[in-house]
This record gives structure tokens, sequence and C-alpha cells, in this order.
């Protein structure tokens, strides 16, 4: 039996959109060691009063949401870097556009496959703060949901708890293994 007491105890803690507890910015897409295939990468951010950079050169983005950026790039072969500046804060992460990626570079598979709309699942709360709305069983079949996951998806709704939902160089675009995933409320 699991120690259900905890779980339900950890629960709203791991509810709650990580984004909000999170003040530091953010590189949501794509993942520092990315190889992409082709040039066409379309980078996501966070960050307050953030803003991108390519190669040390300052990227027009949109801004979909406040501090929240997209920069639909066409990056050469080749390496690049990809800044996130904001004030008090950086981050980078290195990617490999085209042939002969580095040892270490993992594909970058992203997601949804096509270009979708941050609105399509996000918004802004009452209080006006970013947040996930949901919008995944609009593609992938909620009867197949508690097969894999062993729940059904109301338990689960915080997708984003396991799965980075812009892609990743991991399979399933899984953030941990699925012993840790699970971990995070039975322990
Ligand atoms: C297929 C659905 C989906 C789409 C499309 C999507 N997101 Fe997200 N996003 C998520 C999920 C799920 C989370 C995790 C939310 C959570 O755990 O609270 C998230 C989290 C985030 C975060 C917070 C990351 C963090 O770890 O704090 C940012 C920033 C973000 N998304 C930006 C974007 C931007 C910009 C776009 C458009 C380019 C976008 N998202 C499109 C599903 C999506
Ligand atoms: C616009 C349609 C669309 C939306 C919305 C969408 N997905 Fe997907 N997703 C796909 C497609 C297409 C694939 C790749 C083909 C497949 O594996 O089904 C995929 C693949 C995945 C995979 C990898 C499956 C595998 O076998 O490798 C995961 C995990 C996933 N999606 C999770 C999510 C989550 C979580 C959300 C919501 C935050 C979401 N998806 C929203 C279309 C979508
Ligand atoms: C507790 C962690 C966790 C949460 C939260 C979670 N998933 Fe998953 N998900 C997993 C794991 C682990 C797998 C891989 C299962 C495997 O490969 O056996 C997976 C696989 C998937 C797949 C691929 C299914 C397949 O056929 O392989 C999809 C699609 C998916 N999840 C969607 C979602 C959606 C949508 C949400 C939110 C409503 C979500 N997941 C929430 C852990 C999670
Ligand atoms: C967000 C917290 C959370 C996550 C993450 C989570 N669970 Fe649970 N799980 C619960 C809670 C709470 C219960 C007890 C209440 C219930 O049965 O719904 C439970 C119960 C269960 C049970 C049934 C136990 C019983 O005796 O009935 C199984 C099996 C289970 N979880 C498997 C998993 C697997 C596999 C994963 C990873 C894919 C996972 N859980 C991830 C919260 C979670």
């Amino acid at each position: 039996m699991f120690r259900a007491v905890c779980a339900l105890c950890a629960l709203p803690a791991l509810a709650a959109p990580m984004f909000s507890a999170e003040p530091a910015g953010k590189i949501v897409r794509p993942a520092a060691g990315s190889w992409l295939r082709a040039g066409k990468i379309d980078i996501a951010a966070a960050a307050p009063g953030g803003r991108l950079l390519l190669d040390g050169v300052a990227l027009d983005a949109e801004e979909p949401f406040p501090n929240v950026f997209r920069a639909p790039i066409d990056a050469a072969p080749g390496e690049h870097v990809i800044t996130l500046e904001w004030p008090g804060g950086k981050r980078e992460a290195r990617i490999h556009v085209g042939p002969s990626a580095p040892q270490g570079f993992r594909e970058f598979v992203a997601h949804p496959p096509a270009a979708a709309a941050c609105a399509s699942c996000h918004a802004l709360s009452r209080r006006g703060r970013f947040r996930f709305s949901g919008g995944c069983f609009g593609c992938h079949a909620k009867a197949e949901f508690a097969k894999v996951h062993s729940h059904e998806p109301h338990v689960l709704e915080s997708c984003g708890l396991c799965h980075n939902a812009h892609g990743s160089t991991a399979a399933k675009h899984l953030l941990l293994s699925r012993e840790q995933a699970c971990k995070q409320c039975h322990n």
C-alpha cells in the first residue's frame, strides 16, 4: 500500500503551477545539448523583464503573455548559444544544428509537432498569473491515459510534473525516470 496520507499532504504543493513559485528565468525549449537536424527552432522562454539572444545578438521575440517569450528562428548549421537575460540573472543553452553534432548532444524532438499557439495550452489566471490551462486531450486519447499512468487524468492533471510539453531530448518528453516521476507522490 502506498503512503496515501503523505501523498495527499504533498498534493497542493505539487499541483501549484511551477512558474508562480519560480522567480528565475527559464529557457523552456530547446533544451541545452539539443541537436536539431534543420535550422528551424521555436525558442520558448520566460523571465521577468527578460530578453532573448542568439549568439550574442538580441532576437526580436514575441511576448504572447507578460514576461513569456517566443522566438521562431532559422539558424545556420553549426553550434549556437541561446541566452536568456533578465535583471539579476542569465541562462544559456548550447545547441547544434545540422550534421556533426558534438558528443553528448541529443536529438531534440519538438512537441506538439506543428507550431501550436502558446495560448492553446496557456492562459492567465484571474489574478493574472501565467498558467497551464490544459488541452492535451484534444490530441491524445483520454481513454489510453490510465493504462499508461495507473491514474485517471484528474490525479495527474499537472502534466508538467513529469513531461516537458514543449519538446525535449528525452523519450516521451519525460523530465524524470518513470520511477522518480511516480515517487514525487509515492515514497
Ligand atoms: C501542448 C501544450 C503546451 C503548449 C502548446 C505550450 N505549453 Fe508551455 N507549458 C505546458 C505545460 C504542461 C507546462 C507545465 C505547467 C506546470 O507544470 O504548471 C508548461 C509550462 C510553461 C512555462 C513555465 C515553465 C516552468 O518550468 O516554469 C513556460 C514559460 C511556458 N510553458 C511557455 C510556453 C510558450 C512560450 C509557449 C508557446 C511557444 C508554450 N509554453 C506552449 C504546455 C504547453
Ligand atoms: C496539437 C496536438 C497535440 C497536443 C495539444 C498535445 N500533443 Fe502530445 N503529441 C502529439 C503528437 C502528434 C505526438 C507524436 C506522435 C505520438 O507519439 O502520438 C505527441 C507526442 C507526445 C508524447 C510522446 C509520446 C511518445 O510515444 O513518444 C508525450 C509524452 C505527449 N505528447 C504529451 C503531451 C502532453 C502532456 C500534452 C499537453 C500538455 C500534449 N501532449 C498535447 C500531439 C499533441
Ligand atoms: C507522474 C508523472 C506523470 C504525469 C504527471 C503525467 N505523465 Fe504522461 N507519462 C509518464 C510516464 C512515466 C510515461 C511513460 C510510460 C512508459 O513509457 O511506460 C508517460 C507517457 C505519456 C504519453 C505517451 C503514451 C504512450 O503511449 O507511451 C503521453 C501521451 C502522456 N504521458 C501524456 C500525459 C498527459 C496528457 C499528462 C497530463 C494530463 C501526463 N502525461 C501526466 C508520467 C507522467
Ligand atoms: C500527484 C501525486 C501522484 C503522482 C505523481 C502519482 N500518484 Fe499514484 N496515487 C496518488 C494518490 C493520492 C493515491 C491514493 C489515492 C488514490 O488511490 O487515488 C495514489 C494511488 C496509486 C495507486 C493505487 C494504490 C492503491 O492501493 O489503490 C497506484 C497503483 C499508483 N498510485 C500508481 C502510480 C504510478 C505508477 C505513478 C507514476 C506514473 C503515480 N502513481 C504517480 C497520487 C499520485
